[in-house]
């Protein structure tokens, strides 16, 4: 008797621990996407901040997906045997867009896939923390050579040329 007792506190508590592990694990993952505006509207266009937006839309991850129509992208996708319309390849766009590799599920209505590699793709932390900031294996994520080949990655000339820090002085005068 005691036996089937102290079988049925265990099964109950395990049963627990598998809900409270999966419930984890779902919110971990579910991340929505909220897209480039969501980001820009108030803080970061301002110049005092950094205009962030600004610099963000004159780099080449505001270009991402528009290039993926390019005559080089025909290129690359009949080497990498891409059948449909680069625009339209999980393929191509888990590089080339913001979580390009994720379903609807994913992405809040502000979401559009034509930002290309948006804030949200390596900052995923609303506000400034440890984490806020990307790492080199997060860029390398993209900046490797699965699917075409790219330049070497260099993180800190990389790194450079997509700068837009928050002023010091800036922040320190306000
Ligand atoms: C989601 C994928 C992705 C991530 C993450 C990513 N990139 Fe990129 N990056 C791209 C794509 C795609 C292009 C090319 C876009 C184009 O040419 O239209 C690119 C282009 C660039 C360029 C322009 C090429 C050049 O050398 O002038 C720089 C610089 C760059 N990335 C730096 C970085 C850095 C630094 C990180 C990490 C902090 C990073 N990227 C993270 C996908 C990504
Ligand atoms: C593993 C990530 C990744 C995948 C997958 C990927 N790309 Fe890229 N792509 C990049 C990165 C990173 C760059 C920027 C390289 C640089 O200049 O530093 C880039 C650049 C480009 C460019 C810019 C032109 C150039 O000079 O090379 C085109 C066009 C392109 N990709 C097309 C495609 C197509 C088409 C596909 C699908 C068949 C694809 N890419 C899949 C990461 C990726
Ligand atoms: C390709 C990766 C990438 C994209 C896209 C990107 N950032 Fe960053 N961001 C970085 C990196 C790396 C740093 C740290 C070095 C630097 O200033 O470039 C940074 C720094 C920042 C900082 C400054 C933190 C500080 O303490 O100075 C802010 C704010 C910021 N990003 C906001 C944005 C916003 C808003 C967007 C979109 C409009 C954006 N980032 C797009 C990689 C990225």
């Amino acid at each position: 008797m005691k036996r089937i007792y102290l079988s049925a506190i265990v099964f109950i508590l395990l049963t627990f621990i598998f809900y409270i592990n999966s419930n984890f694990s779902q919110e971990k993952s579910k991340y929505q996407y909220v897209g480039v505006e969501k980001c820009v509207s108030p803080c970061h266009n301002s110049e005092k901040l950094g205009s962030q937006y600004n610099v963000w839309k004159s780099s080449r991850h505001s270009k991402a997906f528009t290039i993926l129509a390019s005559e080089k992208a025909n290129l690359y996708v009949k080497n990498a045997n891409v059948k449909e319309n680069p625009q339209e390849s999980t393929v191509c766009l888990k590089c080339h867009v913001t979580g390009g590799e994720l379903d609807s599920s994913y992405f809040t209505a502000t979401y559009k896939k034509e930002e290309g590699v948006t804030c949200e793709a390596c900052h995923r932390q609303k506000f400034i923390t440890k984490t806020f900031l990307p790492k080199e294996k997060d860029c390398l994520k993209c900046h490797n050579n699965s699917v075409h080949t790219v330049p070497e990655f260099k993180f800190k000339d990389k790194c450079a040329k997509i700068a837009h820090p928050i002023p010091k002085e800036k922040t320190q005068e306000k």
